[in-house]
């Protein structure tokens, strides 16, 4: 069974992106929380987006929850099998040929069947090759991200390097017992038992608002007072400061935890070249944090007035693959 802290060797990437993913940060989460889980305990995730630390933290039992329900059908089905690397390869084969000749029309169509039939297969095919890797829904709960301009975007290593993050994410549910359920935060936290480790990445407050997002302050308050009940331990993800603004959330609602913090960049627009650094705080119950060595993480959570949250730039961050 994973006991947490450990080293990560090489950092597995899943073949869905969205917003915040926290790809970079992994390592950092992995070597900074301290949970050993005891007979039936779980890794449990309200907010799974891709699943990226999920799939790397890999313990043997999960609950693994979002509001968005095209997230979760995706990874039931790789469960099912039903989305493996031969039916993910032929897919994208076929698909990929009529993206080639149709272009921007058969992207298209492909959002428009997506938003009819909502298959998994179309979700993945629309998240790799939309506008910047994001994923955004209009409020009737419609995929609406424009075509990402490259009509020979499914090339064979592509295809290939996506069949491979399919085969990474098989490989790390495969003999384990992870539910995946479509759920709000408050329902993940009705089945919390002691044991279990909560690990929770809420949305940007104000930011990315879509469909499956809108995320206030009076919500972000509920949620550090309900995760501050729970019974078990728990680690949050969030925004701390970038060279323009702090957030001043962390210090009116997360004073009594342990905060580590990791710095990263991210890219501004599809600009390359424009790279902002970002601090990004893990907020740990105590008693759950790990020693850190040289203090390199460590920080005092900042005073409750601290300057007035407005919030960054995210929207472009990197959704590198
Ligand atoms: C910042 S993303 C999580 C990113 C994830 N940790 C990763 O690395 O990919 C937040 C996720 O929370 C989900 N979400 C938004 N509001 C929610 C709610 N009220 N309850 C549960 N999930 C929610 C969104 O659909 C989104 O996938």
């Amino acid at each position: 069974m994973t006991s947490l802290p450990f080293e990560i060797a090489h950092i597995g990437v899943p073949p869905i992106k969205c917003q915040g993913i926290k790809t970079k940060l992994v390592s950092f989460l992995c070597r900074s929380i301290r949970w050993t889980p005891t007979g039936e305990a779980r890794w449990i995730e309200p907010f799974l987006g891709s699943g990226v630390v999920a799939l790397n933290v890999a313990p043997q039992r999960a609950l693994l929850c979002d509001t968005n329900k095209h997230i979760i059908g995706f990874y039931q089905a790789v469960q099912l099998g039903d989305i493996s690397r031969t039916t993910t390869r032929d897919f994208l084969e076929c698909e990929g040929k009529k993206l080639a000749v149709g272009g921007a029309d058969y992207y298209y169509e492909v959002r428009a069947r997506f938003n009819r039939l909502g298959s998994p297969f179309d979700f993945l095919f629309l998240n790799r090759s939309c506008f910047n890797g994001v994923m955004r829904f209009n409020s009737k709960g419609h995929f609406n991200v424009p075509f990402g301009h490259k009509p020979e975007r499914f090339t064979k290593a592509y295809i290939t390097k996506i069949v491979n993050q399919i085969g990474w994410v098989a490989r790390q549910m495969q003999d384990k017992d992870w539910e995946f359920r479509v759920a709000p935060w408050q329902e993940a936290f009705r089945s919390v038992s002691p044991a279990d480790f909560v690990y929770l990445d809420p949305p940007y407050i104000g930011r990315h608002t879509d469909y499956y997002n809108a995320w206030d302050e009076m919500e972000a308050e509920a949620l550090a007072r309900a995760t501050k009940a729970l019974p078990c331990g728990y680690a949050l993800s969030m925004w701390l400061e970038n060279r323009h603004r702090k957030n001043e959330h962390v210090g009116k609602c997360w004073g009594d935890t342990e905060m580590r913090v990791c710095g990263h960049f991210y890219h501004v627009g599809s600009t390359e070249g424009l790279r902002n650094a970002m601090d990004e705080a893990l907020l740990i119950k105590p008693g759950f944090a790990t020693i850190d060595p040289g203090k390199q993480h460590t920080r005092k959570i900042p005073a409750p007035d601290a300057q007035l949250a407005l919030l960054p730039e995210l929207q472009a961050m990197d959704t590198a693959s």
